[in-house]
């Protein structure tokens, strides 16, 4: 199988999760792609990745720290993946199309919607793919989630309620998680949400909603963030932070189809935390175990019918994994599955890397190419962008950058709009 050469621009924890994506696909049937190069800002992040992939790849990519140096010095490279902070991803992402080379960048696609727009336009300049490494609907269980709801399993949807409530005053992976100007975590994490909700039920007309900073402090947990990848920084983090993003938000939005949704992703909440989904129908609802964890779904019906076991397959004839999937997951129409987080993360990373080459191979469109990681950062700045403005948005008026009044300070602090002269 031809397999393209790419590089991996930001090697960070993210970085380092997805070094398990491309080893997880390296070790399947299907590998299509070669990771020839590392590049961080940050030396010891990139040596340390290369170490990393040359202990799990067999091979050490070359490590460079500037994008311009790399593409230079291995002009066969044809991708680059681009997991840099959420901030810098206008600037990385714009560097390496520029340079010529095919990007996936991490969601959120850019820090504001001028960032996203100006992705947009470098992309269709250059007329290199645009791909955004959006993961958790490509996780088995929200792939079986849509066809259940395609193929009207819960009769036509009306409600969707999506809730994610925690956190406390602890301080979440990095301190950036908690800056306005770097990406806060309604963003950074909520993004993962917005994309969910339009994956089960089509774009979002309206939306009305608000953002809170609850806990302007922060303090540091001895977690090691996600599969404990980010362990090996923990002594650089201070043990209290400032935090200047906003921590909570709160929505109602009108999905294009008629359906509605009630959006709440409080990540300052106290006492119980919730974690959950479900979307209701004019047949039945649907309850969804979350992310990355293989727990069934759930069918309910009238009369205390529920369905929770294989025979929901039953309910979703169109569901079928591709053959990378069914490899990595154990079959085409899984319905639950189990296997440690770190493992399920990669699994589901290598369908990432896979379609990405893919894309660069035969100029197929990413399945969430730049304008779907548009409309997923709207989401959620129509929460913020609404609560400034005291009424309902459209998220064309987002996209379109007609209201900007909360993005406007990050846009100005990033150089994306000329800051005003103040006379
Ligand atoms: N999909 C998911 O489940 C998931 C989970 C965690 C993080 N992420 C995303 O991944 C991205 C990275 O997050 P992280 O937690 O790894 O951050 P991080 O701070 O751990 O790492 C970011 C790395 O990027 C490097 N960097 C910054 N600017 C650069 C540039 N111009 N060129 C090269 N390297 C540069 C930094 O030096 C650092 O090593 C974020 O956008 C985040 O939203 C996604």
């Amino acid at each position: 199988m031809e397999r393209t050469p790419i590089a991996i621009v930001g090697c960070g924890g993210m970085g380092r999760r997805h070094l398990t994506g491309v080893t997880a696909l390296s070790h399947s049937d299907f590998c299509n792609v070669e990771l020839v190069a590392v590049c961080d800002i940050n030396q010891k992040n990139a040596e340390d990745l290369a170490d990393e992939a040359k202990a799990s790849l067999g091979t050490r990519p070359r490590v460079f720290t500037s994008i311009a140096d790399m593409v230079k010095a291995m002009p066969e490279i044809q991708g680059a993946d681009v997991p840099t902070d959420t901030g810098s991803h206008h600037r990385a992402a714009a560097e390496c199309l520029r340079a010529g080379l095919h990007v996936m960048v991490e969601k959120p696609l850019a820090i504001t919607l001028r960032g996203c727009n100006l992705l947009l336009e470098i992309a269709r300049e250059s007329k290199k793919i645009l791909s955004v490494a959006e993961n958790y609907r490509r996780d088995p269980i929200n792939r079986l989630a849509r066809a259940l709801i395609d193929d009207a399993a819960i009769g036509t949807p009306q409600l969707m309620i999506e809730t994610s409530i925690g956190g406390g005053n602890q301080l979440f992976i990095t301190p950036w998680r908690h800056q306005k100007f770097t990406g806060t975590v309604t963003l950074d994490a909520g993004v993962h949400n917005a994309d969910i909700l339009m994956y089960y039920l089509g774009d979002v007309e309206t939306a009305y909603g608000d953002a809170r900073l609850y806990e302007k402090y922060r303090y540091k947990t001895t977690s090691g963030g996600p599969g404990g990848f980010y362990a090996k920084w923990a002594d650089q983090v201070p043990d209290r932070i400032e935090a200047t993003g906003e921590d909570a938000m709160f929505g109602f939005l009108h999905f294009k189809n008629g359906a509605l949704g009630q959006w709440i992703f409080h990540h300052a909440g106290h006492g119980l935390p919730q974690h959950s989904r479900y979307v209701y129908g004019s047949k039945g609802s649907l309850t969804s175990p979350g992310d990355r964890n293989g727990r069934p779904l759930k069918l309910h019906f009238d009369g205390g019918v529920e369905i929770s076991d294989e025979r929901i397959l039953d309910y979703a004839p169109s569901y079928r994994l591709s053959p990378l999937a069914a490899q990595l997951f154990g079959g085409e129409r899984v319905w639950t599955y189990s296997f440690p987080f770190v493992e399920i993360d990669a699994k589901i990373l290598a369908t990432e890397y896979h379609e990405f080459a893919e894309c660069i191979q035969t100029g197929k469109k990413p399945e969430v190419d730049g304008q779907v990681g548009r409309r997923d950062t709207a989401l959620v700045y129509a929460l913020f962008e609404s609560g400034k403005a005291g009424r309902p948005v459209t998220l064309d008026e987002i996209e379109s950058v007609k209201l900007d009044a909360y993005q406007r300070e990050i846009d100005e602090y990033l150089g994306l709009v000329p800051v005003p002269v103040k006379s």
